[in-house]
């Protein structure tokens, strides 16, 4: 059994190799011969760092055996393991799947949805070599203005439980559907998932990242912990801590709430992963006293630390820590069982080495349509007609002139937003490869419709230009982390100016492409149909799914949209609460079923052969029956 193999690990090991596995180092400071000389456990790509622009899987693959060459050379000959961020897929490779981020998934309810693209995920990450991802992101964003909001499937806490599931399609289904807590991972197409950040990290005041969550112990448990527990009944590996504070203490020495609760309580058996420098900021500034964040970070329960670049000093001061009787060979010893149990379960022992077979896999027909139809099932329709009866949507895709307009419309980076390619984003259609809601506009709508694109038309040339509607695609440039924090939320010029232009002048629909709700109160009268796109990724065809009726609308608002940014915090269940549109509003509208048969891909095109068989044996008996 795993645990037996551990135990003997552990007890051969010196105090050197030990502390080696509680290291994780980016590959940017790694080489094989240092993860050989200090027995590092692990690395990571933080952000997006990608080995080479238009990095492929075979470049990946390549690239994590050399270094996992260097820590099999060791003496134990012990692998190391690594990690990547993958939030809304393989977000560091060319030519991925991108799937879209946690809000949109929220939109769609559909945690069965949620574990099929975890599988997806699973194998793209698999296939450049990597056995492990920093996702899902459980955050429960409780104020918009935070530049993660997007990560979090939404305000509430029952449905971002619900999303857990796509731990089961990272990890695999626990044996027996035991679902008994204990740390799983199926085999060699699934990889480690880290449930993150513990805990309150969408909660801080005003949306500031990193900041202090200020809720009392009912708070805490009620909003921000519960999808912990249905992470570990799902046999979650690993759990990341929060660069937040609870009511003053930050998380990263929180040992009441790692150790007691939930290495404790929560009977959480898998290995605790600090965040990027997070030891380090135990203390502000930066290394004020680092060998007492040394101390703290370990002894409050975190198993391997993320430090990333500056690992020697670690390593010196928990060595003078444990010597010194300030850190117990218990503690440290619980951290290497439960990092070595991930690894033993990963099956990284029996085969460290990457192979190049699932290669194909990164980006395949099956997972672009699988993308597809979660773009779709995000969508959530705001608005469809000014005057209620006056339906818009779905648009028809025929027409003599219509008019694209906004940045948003062709650009597959903006699509994407934060966490694809590099740390922050991209702007751009070369990154990665894709279909921008544009290009998927032209092969949607009919061959004769003339399509104009202006990213930014004045509403004198609208007005010379007869238009039939407008397709207006506006909303905010892609950001991470605390770059991403907005007082404002305010779309991205020349958004409000396209709006008042287009919408002035012709019928038109508009649709936002952003990681949470912005400011949209002031344009609302003047919109005939509005619509939610959040990040969708790169299957820009999900979008015109719905937009010419091949399916219909059915997402569901996550969040709460408000009117003006003073009234946030806003979430359902506030005593004031007066919402543009509550947390659970979405419009639907009906499929086109004529245009469903011929166009609608897989699920339409299933149904041909039925039409066609009854076509023919009516024919035949009617032809029967004349005669
Ligand atoms: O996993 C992330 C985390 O969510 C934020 N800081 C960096 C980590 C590694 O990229």
């Amino acid at each position: 059994p795993v645990a037996v193999r551990v135990q003997d690990l552990v007890g051969r090991m010196t105090l050197e190799e030990k502390i080696g596995q509680m290291v994780q180092i980016d590959r940017i400071a790694a080489t094989p011969d240092i993860l050989k000389n200090y027995y590092i456990g692990s690395l990571l790509s933080g952000g997006g760092s990608v080995p080479l622009p238009q990095a492929t899987a075979s470049d990946w693959v390549n690239m994590v055996n050399e270094f996992q060459k260097g820590a099999l050379s060791t003496r134990l000959g012990i692998p190391m393991i690594y990690g990547i961020d993958a939030v809304h897929g393989h977000n560091t490779v060319y030519n991925a799947t991108i799937f879209p981020h946690n809000v949109g998934l929220g939109a769609t309810r559909e945690p069965a949805l949620l574990r099929r693209i975890g599988e997806a995920t699973a194998t793209e990450v698999r296939a450049t070599g990597i056995p492990y991802v920093f996702a899902p992101c459980i955050a429960v964003c409780r104020d918009p203005r935070w530049g993660r909001c997007y990560e979090s499937y939404s305000e509430d806490p029952k449905v971002v439980q619900e999303m857990t599931e796509i731990i089961l399609g990272l990890q695999g289904e626990i044996p027996n559907g035991s679902r008994n807590g204990v740390p799983y991972v199926d085999g060699k197409n699934k990889v480690a998932a880290c449930a993150k950040h513990f805990v309150g990290d969408g909660g801080t005041t005003k949306g500031i990242n990193e900041y202090n969550t200020v809720t009392d112990m009912h708070g805490l448990l009620n909003i921000h912990m519960p999808a912990y527990y249905d992470s570990i009944i799902k046999g979650v590996s690993t759990v990341m801590v929060s660069y937040s504070s609870w009511n003053g203490i930050k998380m990263h020495e929180n040992h009441d709430l790692i150790t007691e609760f939930l290495k404790g309580t929560l009977k959480f058996k898998g290995f605790v992963i600090s965040d990027w420098e997070g030891i380090d900021r135990i203390t502000s500034p930066p290394h004020s006293n680092y060998t007492y964040s040394v101390q703290a970070g370990v002894q409050a329960g975190i198993d391997m630390i993320m430090l990333p670049y500056n690992f020697t000093e670690f390593i010196d001061d928990l060595t003078y820590l444990v010597k010194s009787n300030l850190i117990s060979m218990d503690r440290i010893d619980d951290a290497v069982e439960r990092i070595l149990l991930v690894k033993f379960n990963l099956g990284l022992f029996e085969n460290p080495i990457a192979d190049l077979s699932l290669v194909n896999e990164v980006g395949s027909q099956a997972h672009r349509d699988l993308a597809r139809e979660a773009v779709r099932k995000s969508l959530v329709l705001l608005k469809n007609g000014k005057n209620g009866n006056d339906s818009m949507l779905p648009l028809p895709k025929r027409a003599s002139n219509i008019l694209v307009a906004g940045s948003h419309a062709d650009n597959l980076g903006y699509q994407c937003g934060g966490w694809t390619i590099t740390w922050q984003g991209f702007s751009g259609n070369n990154a990665t490869s894709g279909t921008t809601i544009l290009s998927a506009i032209n092969s949607t709508i009919d061959r004769d419709t003339n399509v104009v694109y202006l990213e930014n038309p004045d509403s004198e040339y609208i007005k010379s230009n007869n238009f039939d509607y407008a397709i207006v695609v506006v909303g905010e440039h892609p950001y991470t982390e605390s770059a991403g924090d907005s007082q404002t939320l305010t779309l991205a010029d020349p958004g409000p100016n396209v709006i008042n232009n287009v919408c002035g002048t012709v019928k038109c629909v508009v649709i936002i492409v952003s990681g949470r709700p912005v400011v949209i109160e002031p344009y609302i009268t003047s919109i005939d149909a509005l619509v939610a796109a959040w990040l969708p990724g790169t299957e820009g065809l999900g979008v015109t799914d719905v937009l010419f009726g091949d399916y219909g609308f059915t997402g569901k608002l996550p969040r709460t949209w408000f009117k003006t940014v003073d009234q946030l915090p806003m979430n359902v269940g506030d005593l004031h609460y007066d919402p543009l549109f509550p947390f659970g509003y979405g419009l639907t509208t009906k499929t086109m079923v004529a245009r469903s048969v011929s166009t609608a891909g897989v699920e339409g095109k299933a149904y041909l052969p039925i039409v066609m068989m009854f076509l023919f044996v009516g024919l035949y008996f009617q032809g029967k029956f004349l005669a």
